[in-house]
């Protein structure tokens, strides 16, 4: 049996990695950053979730050959301009800490009518130190008034998807693989890695 490709993740994150695992695992074998402690913490300094996403493919693909994938993402909320938006993982004051990030989000939508949001997703896929793609996937919905569930991860137990009744949290992987941002732009992944053959 021939080897399966190999795809290394431009990410420590566990929760993006075992989605991304469950959804091509029978594909590619999907490694993550964190199997390679020599692999650079790259900041993520841009302002936009490409230009983040490019910084980390691109940072990643310097150290190791193959083809390095990048997924940098978060909640854009229409009541509150867009935020959190890139600032998604340190929205509560502290990165990382999913529990605080919620907290803020409630406290912050407390008084809004309009509860429609977004998941974006985006993914650059970089070789040898050269960006060689970039994907992008959305989910829109609203957000709901106190926490739901406790599947997925971040702002999951606060999310409901377009054509569902509960969050994501409480709908559970199968069907957040099925339809969520990351899910659309890693489609858009698989088939141009697909077309290379
Ligand atoms: P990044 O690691 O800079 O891309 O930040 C991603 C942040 O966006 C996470 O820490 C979460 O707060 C949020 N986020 C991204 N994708 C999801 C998701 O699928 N569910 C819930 N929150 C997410």
């Amino acid at each position: 049996m021939q080897p399966l490709p190999r795809l290394i993740l431009a990410t420590r994150n566990a929760h993006k990695t075992e989605e991304i695992q469950a959804m091509i695992g029978d594909r590619f074998e999907v490694l993550n950053a964190k199997a390679f402690p020599d692999f650079p913490e790259i900041e993520e300094t841009g302002t936009s979730f490409l230009e983040n996403a490019r910084l980390k493919a691109v940072g990643i693909s310097r150290c190791i050959e193959g083809w390095v994938l990048s997924d940098d993402s978060g909640l854009e909320v229409d009541a509150l301009g867009g935020a959190p938006g890139v600032w998604s993982s340190s929205y509560g004051g502290e990165e990382g800490n999913h529990a605080k990030n919620n907290a803020r989000l409630l406290a912050e939508m407390a008084d809004k009518a309009n509860r429609n949001a977004r998941f974006r997703c985006t993914m650059v896929l970089a070789r040898g130190g050269s960006e060689q793609a970039a994907f992008s996937g959305t989910v829109e919905g609203h957000l709901v008034e106190s926490l739901h569930g406790v599947g997925g991860f971040g702002y999951d137990p606060l999310f409901i998807p377009v054509g569902h009744e509960k969050t994501f949290a409480e709908l559970g992987n199968g069907i957040k693989n099925s339809l969520s941002h990351r899910a659309r732009a890693l489609n858009q992944v698989v088939a141009f890695l697909d077309g290379r053959g």
